[in-house]
């Protein structure tokens, strides 16, 4: 497989760009290897700048559920742009994406738009912060919300693939009031309340994590962190930036049946462009200004295009069957891998949700992190590497989880499943 262009490129963009990229996992740095320059991107697939084409399941890190350059969604961009690109004040756009979400999120009454699942998350907190007039907060470890100061202790994502405890530059002040459980231990939580009584202020959680592989909640986790939080005076924040209308139509909150009090989205209710949104009940979201004391603001939120991509992706996934047919394909993906992992007798174990999928090379089950780590890292390279050579493009990293689309054809499956045999094949034979 050619990659002089892309490693030309790489080349290039280290000299002006830190490490090459502009987000941190993008540069293989756990699988080696040269990264892959995108030359465009159609439906399933993508082309890199060498001409090379892969089936793709990373889809944009989780907003292309309807494939690269879905053309309802490129016509709605078209029609948009005629109009202009951004004018800093209010559209119709805003208001239709903003009820599309709240007719579908059923904690949801009103919502605020902003560009990215990181200010998303930040803002969330202030307002919990605000609301409570309490300083700590509560988070997973391995579940990523984003880089915001408080939220990167003890990571997922990019934070967990380059190994790191946590970030410097991030004053010990704002780290000390991060209290860390282990996913799915509602003792651990129930622990810290009792230890900081009246101090908590929220506990934010990924409903489905999906920054440390994917790893589903426990039956009873999430009713068991809503009780708590009631119990304790928290505030219990979803963050459903990869979840939200992934899993299901709404997001985990309506697949688990739990309501928090605040939710954070991003990824496909931007469509591919630059959106996110942070949203709960009326009174709570209320306090933000210019209705209440609670700043946030962004000169781009709400950009028109990046509404109409929103709201045309949402559109399209309103339509009866996306998602029995997203779950079709990912169930089918994630039970293709373990069997092709029997046969050879490597140990894997493997899920999915809506059109989300993980994997670990660990005989499972993966209830936290901890477990997480302890799956093997360098099958997973190996893995890896041999699925790209064959023209199947993962996530760059074990702590990451896939995502399929509606673009997704019976036959990217079949060529899927034929790639993992023959490399989970050879991976076995040098054993
Ligand atoms: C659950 C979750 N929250 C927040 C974020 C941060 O979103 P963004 O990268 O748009 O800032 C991510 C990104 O992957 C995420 O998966």
């Amino acid at each position: 497989m050619a990659t002089r262009r892309s490693r030309q490129l790489f080349r290039r963009a280290r000299r002006v760009i830190p490490g090459g990229v502009n987000s941190p996992v993008r540069a293989f740095g756990s699988v080696g290897g040269v990264p892959r320059f995108v030359d465009h991107a159609r439906g399933a697939r993508i082309f890199d700048a060498d001409g090379n084409e892969y089936i793709d399941y990373v889809g944009s890190w989780g907003p292309m559920i309807l494939g690269h350059a879905a053309p309802p969604v490129l016509r709605a961009l078209r029609a948009a742009l005629k109009r202009g690109t951004s004018f800093g004040a209010p559209t119709e756009s805003e208001t239709h994406l903003a009820e599309l979400i709240c007719g579908a999120l059923p904690s949801v009454e009103q919502v605020r738009m902003v560009s990215s699942g990181t200010e998303a998350t930040m803002s969330a907190l202030r307002l919990a912060r605000a609301v409570t007039g309490r300083s700590r907060i509560l988070k997973f470890e391995g579940c990523y919300h984003g880089h915001a100061d408080s939220l990167l202790v003890g990571a997922g994502s990019g934070v967990a693939t380059l190994g790191i405890p946590g970030s410097p530059g991030v004053p010990q002040a704002f780290t000390e009031l991060t209290v860390q459980a282990p996913f799915n231990a509602l003792d651990a939580v129930q622990g810290a309340f009792e230890r900081w009584r009246d101090e908590i202020a929220c506990v934010i959680v990924e409903p489905v994590a999906g920054n440390m592989g994917m790893v589903a909640p426990e039956p009873g986790f999430l009713p068991g962190l809503r009780e708590l939080c009631d119990r304790y005076g928290a505030l219990l924040i979803f963050d459903e930036v990869m979840t939200g209308f992934r899993v299901a139509w709404g997001g985990a909150q309506r697949l688990f049946d739990v309501k928090p009090d605040l939710t954070c989205l991003g990824k496909v209710v931007g469509g591919g462009l630059p959106a996110a949104a942070y949203g709960g009940r009326r009174e709570l979201m209320e306090q933000m200004a210019p209705e209440g004391p609670v700043y946030q603001a962004g000169t781009l939120s709400g950009n028109p295009l990046a509404m109409a991509a929103g709201a045309e992706t949402l559109r399209e996934l309103a339509r009866p069957g996306s998602y029995e047919k997203l779950g079709a394909l990912a169930d089918q993906l994630a039970t293709g891998l373990r069997e092709a992992a029997a046969e050879v007798e490597i140990p894997l174990c493997s899920q999915s949700l809506g059109g989300m999928f993980g994997f670990f090379f660990h005989a499972g089950p993966v209830h936290d992190f901890e477990q997480a780590r302890q799956a093997d890292a360098a099958c997973f390279q190996r893995f890896f590497r041999g699925m790209l050579k064959r023209g199947v493009y993962l996530a760059p990293s074990p702590f990451e989880a896939g995502f399929v689309s509606l673009a997704h054809r019976p036959a990217d499956l079949r060529a899927t499943l034929a790639a993992t045999r023959a490399t989970l094949a050879s991976i076995a034979r040098a054993r």
